[in-house]
């Protein structure tokens, strides 16, 4: 893409986005105009759908240079959402960044579970803790949308907390929802029987296993492999949640977590009759199995206070 030129070469917004769509497509990349639009839409301050009422203008040099960058970035696989900054989930726009993972559509079927949970109760106070949190982005729809619910939300990356706390503050839900760095449940258990048993417990944990050739390079080589790798089978952070999360819950609290897209099977093979009761799963628009909802059984409740 040459930038200069005559008026007959004149990179109009049109132009520009037919070009890189074309482009995109034969690099291969998924939604192909839908990226051109964003990165366009991004270095020109712009809503996406505003492009349509400049088509015929032509972008100042220094926005279809950095356009240009942006789009050679892509080219080469870096994830859309890392170049633009913020990535939309649950109708709410999140920042991402690297040490962060890119929200992903499946994971608003856990918020909407969760959510259903507390349906028609107005005056609901649950107390919520959102384990491997990440950009925060469970976490802080689930604040929006529970006005009632007391949030705890950790993540062992502090980076990634360092993101996840300026989304809060951005959806003016950190006074909300408490923010801690630590391995799964530890940051939570020095204050543990003041606090009381919790209501839910929501988890979207890494869980691929390390070396998986099936995943893509732009998941493989930008995503933090923190959020991503769990174990020679991809379930030892699934596994731990499974073992340690009923002595943290009410009798009959809710664990909502998602597994990988074929997982389930095993998955349901780790939960114990003892520690859990009624294991449910909801489907992804693919058909899998992506959320397995259980009941902490009375027995396993409330252990942490011994
Ligand atoms: C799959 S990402 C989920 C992020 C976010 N909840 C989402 O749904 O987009 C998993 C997250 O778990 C965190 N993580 C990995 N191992 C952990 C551990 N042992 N304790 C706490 N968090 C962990 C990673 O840093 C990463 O942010």
């Amino acid at each position: 893409m040459s930038t200069s030129g005559g008026h007959a070469e004149t990179w109009t917004v049109g132009r520009l986005l037919a070009w890189t769509q074309e482009f995109f497509r034969q690099r291969g990349l998924e939604s192909p105009r839908l990226c051109a639009e964003i990165l366009l839409a991004h270095v020109l301050k712009t809503e996406r759908l505003r492009l349509y009422t400049t088509f015929d203008q032509e972008p100042p040099a220094e926005a279809r240079e950095a356009f240009r960058e942006l789009v050679r970035r892509a080219a080469g696989g870096a994830p859309i959402a890392y170049l633009v900054g913020t990535k939309e989930f649950f109708s709410l726009p999140f920042e991402v960044g690297p040490d962060v993972l890119i929200p992903r559509p499946e994971t608003e079927i856990l918020v909407e579970r969760t959510i259903t949970l507390f349906k028609g109760a107005a005056d609901a106070a649950p107390l919520i803790l959102d384990l491997c949190t990440g950009s925060g982005c469970i976490a802080i729809a689930l604040a929006r949308h529970l006005p009632g619910a007391r949030i705890l939300a950790s993540d062992i990356s502090e980076g990634a907390i360092v993101i996840a706390r300026r989304n809060a503050e951005r959806h003016g839900v950190s006074g909300r929802i408490e923010f801690r760095v630590g391995d799964l449940l530890d940051p939570w258990r020095p204050d543990a029987a003041a606090r009381g048993p919790l209501d839910v417990i929501v988890c979207n944990p890494p869980c691929v296993a390390a070396g998986d050739p099936a995943v893509e390079p732009s998941v493989r080589n930008y995503e933090p492999h923190l959020a991503i790798y769990a174990g020679a089978d991809g379930l030892d952070v699934i596994r731990r949640v499974l073992g340690e999360a009923p002595a943290w819950l009410r009798s009959g609290g809710h664990l909502l977590m998602e597994v990988g897209y074929n997982q389930a099977a095993a998955v349901r093979r780790l939960v114990s009759d003892k520690l859990w009761t009624g294991a449910t799963s909801y489907r992804d628009g693919g058909g899998h199995e992506r959320v397995l909802h259980v009941r902490a059984a009375p027995v396993a409740s409330q252990a942490y206070v011994a």
